[in-house]
Order: structure tokens, then C-alpha cells, then sequence
């Protein structure tokens, strides 16, 4: 009796022991790995160099250097650009998708540069973010034209330049962005008629374009943009009888 429950405790101990020492391991492994995960994606996920220097250019002409939320100068797709953060909190924003190459490319979907008073052109490296799907220019000082390579930035979505000086006419390439929702031209100082070609954005359900130089007749194209809830189109000097199509706008909220 006293021999078996030596035995028995002595199983117990060697049992735990190995179980010990077993379960150690594979915390240990455990963590290692984790590190090694932690260590590799954060170093493996780089912006995409391009469009690095893309933002770092403008960002760099409009005078803009410092940010405590997310790396302006160094890698950009860092801190409140890829974590939670809502974009309307922080000011120049960016936000990235790293989830591109496995998790080791991070491409920028947003750009964002709203009433900091920047003044110039529309800038040209912003060609080069070919992965947006939100661009806020709004309430700034641009003047010079609305760039014509602007229509092949395809993913976009939410496209916002109003309250700026742009002039000249509305490139009919603004047609090319299939994928838009929201569109804020105005106020600016356009000139000119609106083009056929935006008569091709059938997703649009949000358009601003108050105060922005405009005249002429409404394209009759446009009677394909039914997703429409809200258009706002005064202060412009549009002519012509309001179109029969408005009728068709069975989404309209907001005229
Ligand atoms: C910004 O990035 C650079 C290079 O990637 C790095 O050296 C620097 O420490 C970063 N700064 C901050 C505030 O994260
Ligand atoms: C992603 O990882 C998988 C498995 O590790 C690999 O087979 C694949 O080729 C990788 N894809 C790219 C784009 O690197
Ligand atoms: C876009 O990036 C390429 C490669 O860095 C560069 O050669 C080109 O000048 C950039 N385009 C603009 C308009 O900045
Ligand atoms: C748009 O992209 C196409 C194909 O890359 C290019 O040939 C064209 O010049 C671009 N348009 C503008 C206005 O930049
Ligand atoms: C608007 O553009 C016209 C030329 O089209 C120019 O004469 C005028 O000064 C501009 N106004 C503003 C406020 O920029
Ligand atoms: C509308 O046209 C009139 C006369 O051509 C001009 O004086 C006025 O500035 C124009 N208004 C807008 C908002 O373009
Ligand atoms: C609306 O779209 C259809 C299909 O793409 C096209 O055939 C038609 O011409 C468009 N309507 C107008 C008035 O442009």
C-alpha cells in the first residue's frame, strides 16, 4: 500500500515535471513565434514607395512637417493611419490597406488636407495614389485647373474639392470615376458647361456644387444618375427648363 502510493506520487511528479517543463516549451515557442509574427509584419509592411513620395512631396510644399499621430516624414502607414482612428480626427490624414502582398505592401486609400489654407496647384503627384478611394482637398486656396488625370484615380469614391479657387472647365475624365458616391466641386471658380461624360456616374448619390462658375444647359446624360439623394447646384449659372429627368430621380432627398 505505502510502496503504490509512492509510486503513484512519484508518477504525479514526473508527470507534472514533464508536463511542466512541456508546457514551458511551448509557451516559450509560443511567444517566439508571436514576436517573430509581430517583428516580421510590422518591418515587412512597407508603403508602397511610390506613393510615399507622393504625399511627402505635397506634404513637404504645403509646409506640412509634423504629426504626432502618424509618421509624415519617415513610414508613413504607421500609427493613426492604419489603426482604428476615424480620419476626421486627425488632420493632414492618410490611412493605409496593408494588406496587399501578403501583408507587406501597404497602399494609401485616403488623402486628406482639409482648410489648412494651402495654396497652389492641384497637385500632380497625387497621379500617383492610385489606390485612393477618398481625397479631401476641401476648403483650401488651389487655383489653376482641375488636372484631367484626376479621372484615373478609379477606386475613388469620395472625392472632395470644394471651397477652393479651381478654374477653367470640368474635365469630362471626372466621367471615368465609375465608383463614385460623393462628389464636392463647389464653391470654386470654374467656367464653362457641365460635360456629358459625368452623365456616367451611376453611383454617385451625393453631389455639391454650389457657387462653382458653371453655366449652360444640364447634359440630358444625366438622367442616368438615379442612385441621386442629394444635389446641391445653386449659385451657378445654369440655363435652360429644369430637366423631366429630375422625375426620374426616384432616390432624390435633397435638391
Ligand atoms: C518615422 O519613421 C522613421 C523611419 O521609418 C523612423 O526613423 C522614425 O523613428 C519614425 N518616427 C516616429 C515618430 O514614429
Ligand atoms: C503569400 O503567401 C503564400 C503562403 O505563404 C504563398 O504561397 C504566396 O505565394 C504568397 N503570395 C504573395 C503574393 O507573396
Ligand atoms: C510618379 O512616380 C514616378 C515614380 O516615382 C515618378 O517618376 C513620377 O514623376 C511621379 N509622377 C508625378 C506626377 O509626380
Ligand atoms: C491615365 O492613365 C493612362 C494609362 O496609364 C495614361 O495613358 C494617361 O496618360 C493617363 N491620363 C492622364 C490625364 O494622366
Ligand atoms: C475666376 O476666374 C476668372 C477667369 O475665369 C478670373 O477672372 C477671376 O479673377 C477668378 N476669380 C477668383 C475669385 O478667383
Ligand atoms: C452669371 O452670368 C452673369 C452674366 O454673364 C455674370 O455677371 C455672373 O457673374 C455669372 N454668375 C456666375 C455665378 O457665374
Ligand atoms: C443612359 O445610359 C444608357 C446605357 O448606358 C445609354 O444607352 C443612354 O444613352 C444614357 N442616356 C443618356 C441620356 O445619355
Amino acid at each position: 500500500m505505502a510502496s503504490s502510493k509512492f509510486f503513484f506520487s512519484q508518477l504525479l511528479h514526473l508527470i507534472s515535471g514533464r508536463c511542466c517543463i512541456f508546457f514551458c516549451f511551448l509557451l516559450c515557442f509560443f511567444f517566439l513565434f508571436c514576436e517573430r509574427c509581430r517583428s516580421e509584419s510590422s518591418a515587412a509592411a512597407k508603403t508602397d514607395p511610390i506613393e510615399a513620395r507622393a504625399v511627402n512631396t505635397i506634404l513637404g510644399r504645403w509646409g506640412q512637417t509634423e504629426s504626432s499621430v502618424w509618421n509624415i516624414s519617415g513610414e508613413l502607414c504607421s500609427g493613426a493611419a492604419i489603426d482604428g482612428t476615424d480620419a476626421g480626427q486627425f488632420n493632414p490624414a492618410i490611412k493605409c490597406d496593408c494588406n496587399f502582398h501578403n501583408g507587406t505592401v501597404c497602399h494609401i486609400t485616403l488623402f486628406q488636407v482639409f482648410a489648412l489654407d494651402v495654396t497652389g496647384a492641384f497637385p500632380e503627384e497625387l497621379s500617383n495614389l492610385t489606390y485612393l478611394t477618398t481625397l479631401t482637398l476641401s476648403r483650401n486656396c488651389l487655383t489653376g485647373p482641375l488636372p484631367a488625370f484626376i479621372g484615373n484615380l478609379s477606386s475613388l469614391q469620395y472625392l472632395d474639392f470644394g471651397t477652393n479657387a479651381l478654374s477653367g472647365p470640368i474635365p469630362r475624365e471626372l466621367g471615368n470615376l465609375k465608383n463614385l458616391i460623393s462628389l464636392g466641386l463647389g464653391p470654386n471658380n470654374f467656367s464653362g458647361t457641365l460635360p456629358a461624360e459625368l452623365g456616367s456616374l451611376r453611383n454617385l448619390q451625393q453631389w455639391y456644387m454650389t457657387s462653382s462658375g458653371l453655366s449652360g444647359e444640364l447634359p440630358t446624360s444625366l438622367s442616368n444618375l438615379t442612385a441621386m439623394q442629394t444635389l446641391m447646384m445653386s449659385g451657378n449659372n445654369f440655363t435652360g427648363k429644369l430637366p423631366d429627368f429630375i422625375g426620374t430621380w426616384s432616390n432624390l432627398e435633397v435638391l
